[in-house]
C-alpha cells in the first residue's frame, strides 16, 4: 500500500510514504459512541489508502452512533453491553470470542471507553491499537482534553499507540500536535484534536501492520 502524507501533516510524527503489505488486515473496530475515528478508518478502506477490511465492529453502548455509521457502510456491529456481565473478565472473554468469531487480526479501540484486562490483552498481543486524545504519557484516562485544558499547557494533541494493559499505556505508533487557543473550550479544542485523529490512525494502523 501507499501512504502520502502531505505536507500538512508536518506537525505528525513519524511520517510514512510507503507500507508494503499484500493481504487486506482484517480489522474488529470497538467503539463507545460517536464512532468518527470508525469512520476515517472505514473511508480510507473505501479511498484505496488502507489495504484492510472491517470484520466488525464492536459498541457497548446501545445509543453509539458508532452502530448506525457501521449499518450505512454495511459493516457488521454487535452491541456487546457490559452492564449485562459480572465482571470485566467475563465481558472481555466474551469480547474475544466474538472478535475471533469474526476472524479479526487486528483490534482497533476507536473511542473505547472501558478499561481492559488481560484476558483481551493476552489475546490479541501487540496487535490492539488505541487512538487517545493527548500527547501520551501525558494526560491519561478520560477527560483527556480537559487535564490539557486546565493544565495549561500550550500544545497538546492525539496518539495512537499499541495497547498495553496499563490504562493509556504502550509502545507509541504516532503522533500529531495540536496547538492550545487562548479562548479554547474542551469542545473546540478536542474538535481540531479530532482533526489530527483523524489523520493519523490509517496510518498508525498500516505502521503497525508494516512492522
Ligand atoms: C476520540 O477523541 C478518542 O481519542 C477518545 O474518544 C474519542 C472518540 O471519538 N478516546 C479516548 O479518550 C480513550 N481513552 P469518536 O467516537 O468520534 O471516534
Amino acid at each position: 500500500m501507499t501512504l502520502c502524507p502531505d505536507s500538512t501533516l508536518s506537525l505528525v510524527s513519524p511520517s510514512i510514504s510507503d507500507c508494503q503489505q499484500v493481504a487486506p488486515l482484517k480489522l474488529g473496530i470497538m467503539a463507545s459512541g460517536n464512532g468518527s475515528n470508525f469512520d476515517v478508518v472505514a473511508q480510507a478502506i473505501q479511498d484505496g489508502q488502507l489495504n484492510a477490511q472491517i470484520q466488525v465492529l464492536i459498541y457497548n453502548n446501545p445509543s453509539a452512533k458508532a452502530a448506525v455509521r457501521a449499518a450505512n457502510r454495511g459493516v457488521e456491529a454487535v452491541l456487546l453491553n457490559h452492564r449485562n456481565y459480572k465482571s470485566r473478565e467475563e465481558f472481555d472473554e466474551k469480547i474475544v470470542q466474538t472478535l475471533r468469531h469474526y476472524d479479526v487480526e487486528w483490534v482497533i479501540l476507536a473511542g473505547w471507553m472501558r478499561l481492559v484486562t488481560s484476558v483481551f490483552i493476552d489475546a490479541f498481543p501487540e496487535r490492539i491499537i488505541n487512538i487517545h486524545p493527548s500527547l501520551l504519557p501525558s494526560f491519561k484516562g478520560i477527560h483527556a482534553v480537559e487535564q490539557a485544558l486546565a493544565s495549561g499547557v500550550k500544545i497538546t494533541g492525539c496518539t495512537a499507540h499499541i495497547t498495553c494493559l496499563e490504562m493509556d499505556s504502550g509502545p507509541i505508533l504516532m503522533q500529531a500536535a495540536v496547538p492550545v487557543l487562548p479562548d479554547d473550550t474542551a469542545e473546540t479544542l478536542h474538535a481540531r484534536i479530532q482533526i489530527q485523529e483523524h489523520r493519523i490512525l490509517p496510518l498508525a494502523i498500516a505502521l503497525a501492520a508494516s512492522s
